[in-house]
């Protein structure tokens, strides 16, 4: 059933109609949508296709079309394909208005610009395949969360075609503005209804999940199967996008099983099976990079001094010790040597790859930066780097309620292991093993820093992916007063390794 047109403007020339009417399409001509909320169950929109404005009528229809191009956004989450009629030379005008009206959204990509519904475009428009007819379906929320907003719950019951229940609990989201939850399916298949296995599904700001979205599809070839997300559904909306994933059931986050002491075969598998071939990419591409690791960062927005939070640069040991990131981001600035570059994932932390057993599973690709075109990669050491920092500084929960700035016993766990020498030679074992809170540490830095050092292609590749790391910690603002110390070590430490890296550089030369 090609469904019905909502045509606004001037009427379609009768041979058009008669066309359209020989398709099956069916015309709705200036119905009012100014007024329309979006609401689950409004029978034009769930049963319309396509819609048209036509501007190539006769009047001057400027102000005509005002009320219902407000509503493109309804239109948009509703999947209608949308289709603009005017003279070629009215285009750019057109364009204009719509982002005045609407500023965040990208038009050349939804809405289809054409002069008329002749020839060959008229063939595109009856073959253009609408989007399955959403059906309200039955959300349960399992927890206490806040309800889903009318757009949002209109892009998952879209995403759900064949449901005809859905129960939902929310999970802690990372730091994006996105929700996820874990969604069980009750199916609505000939008479039988049965559930499915539990599905992730997301919501997020549409430019974000389209990235997210993009890179899961070019990474897939290099990630095997049941190492990575697997999409299953995605719903572009106006504002907000939808997508469904496979749930990686059994599992727990790298972070909790890193705590835990059994985090250590996972990390190595992480970069052994789960991004072997995808890091590889990089050493496919020749020449290497030659641009600084510092001057990276920055083109990847990843780090670079100006955007070092104020409450980390202006507390006590920042100030005392006198450190100028400035001058001393100027000094890694001028350190470059031939490096790998291609994509990273970009947010390698403990809460974006669930372990299960000794599997590391990738999950959220909504950061991946870099392409293996020649100036345009990323230094593959910044993901283990990331990870690695991420592992080391990240509080728990626990940690955040504590709320205590000064963390002596952490400090001094992890200091040992951030000076130059314990970077550049394997970590000494744990003279007291399982004794402390950290005991995990030693264990973790070793299996990590296997791939750093062993990847290097300079001495100190590591050690300043490490920095850069660090101090990209204090881009963010802080959780709590313990992870606020934490950043300030970060950024400390940063400052001292590189110091210190110069010293070596220029006894060396
Ligand atoms: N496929 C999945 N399987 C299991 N848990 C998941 C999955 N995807 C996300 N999660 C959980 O939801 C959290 C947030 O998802 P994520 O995609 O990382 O969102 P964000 O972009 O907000 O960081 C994850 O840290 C993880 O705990
Ligand atoms: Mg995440």
């Amino acid at each position: 059933m090609p469904g019905i047109i909502l045509w606004y403007g001037d009427p379609p020339l009768p041979g058009t109609i008669y066309k359209l009417d020989m398709r099956g399409f069916e015309l709705s001509e200036n119905p009012d949508v100014a007024n329309i909320n979006i609401q689950l169950l409004n029978p034009l929109l769930s049963s319309a296709s396509i819609v048209v404005f036509n501007h190539s009528g006769e009047v001057d229809d400027s102000n005509i079309h005002y009320d219902t191009y407000k509503q493109l956004p309804l239109f948009i989450n509703h999947g209608l394909l949308i289709l603009i009629l005017s003279d070629r030379g009215r285009w750019s005008t057109l364009k204009e208005d719509l982002k005045r009206l609407h500023p965040n959204f990208t038009w050349d990509e939804e809405i289809r610009f054409l002069t008329d519904l002749k020839g060959i475009n008229f063939d595109n428009i009856v073959s253009y395949q609408r989007v399955q007819p959403w059906k309200n379906i039955k959300i349960e929320k399992l927890d206490l969360s806040e309800e889903l907003k009318q757009d949002e719950k209109l892009l998952v019951c879209r995403a759900f075609q064949k449901a005809e229940e859905l129960h939902i609990r929310e999970l802690k989201s990372g730091f994006t503005p996105s929700r996820v939850f874990l969604a069980y399916e009750k199916m609505r298949v000939s008479s039988i209804a049965h559930w499915t296995q539990p599905r992730l599904v997301k919501i997020g700001e549409s430019n974000n999940l389209a990235n997210e979205i993009k890179a899961m599809k070019e990474v897939s070839p290099f990630v095997p199967f049941e190492l990575r997300p697997n999409l299953e559904v995605y719903i572009e909306g106006f504002s907000k996008s939808v997508y469904v994933a496979d749930f990686v059931e059994k599992s727990e986050s790298m972070l909790e099983a890193a705590r835990a002491g059994r985090a250590e075969a996972a990390i190595s598998n992480l970069f052994n099976r789960t991004l072997q071939l995808w890091r590889d990419r990089a050493w496919q591409c020749t020449p290497p990079s030659i641009e600084s690791l510092a001057l990276a960062a920055k083109r990847l927005e990843i780090i670079y001094p100006d955007i070092i939070e104020n409450e980390y640069l202006e507390s006590v040991l920042i100030e005392d010790a006198a450190i100028d990131v400035n001058t001393l981001w100027a000094t890694l600035v001028d350190i470059s040597f031939e490096h790998r570059a291609a994509t990273i994932h970009g947010d390698l932390h403990g809460d974006n790859i669930r372990v299960r057993g000794d599997d590391a599973i990738l999950i959220d690709l909504g950061a991946v930066k870099g392409t293996d075109e020649y100036g345009k990669g990323a230094p593959i050491c910044f993901d283990v780097a990331m990870l690695e920092v991420a592992l080391v500084f990240t509080c728990t929960d626990d940690e955040n309620r504590k709320d205590q700035f000064n963390q002596p016993e952490w400090e001094n766990a992890i200091r040992r292991f951030y000076d130059l020498n314990a970077i550049l030679n394997p970590p000494k074992p744990n003279p007291k093993p399982k004794q402390d809170d950290y005991f995990w540490l030693f264990g973790c830095l070793r299996r990590v820093r296997a791939f750093g050092i062993y990847e290097q292609s300079d001495k100190h590749e590591y050690a300043i992916a490490l920095v850069i790391a660090m101090w990209r910690l204090c881009k963010f603002p802080s959780l709590s007063k313990t992870d606020r110390g934490r950043r300030v070590i970060a950024l400390d430490i940063g400052a001292k390794l590189i110091s210190q890296i110069e010293a070596e550089r220029r006894k060396s030369t």
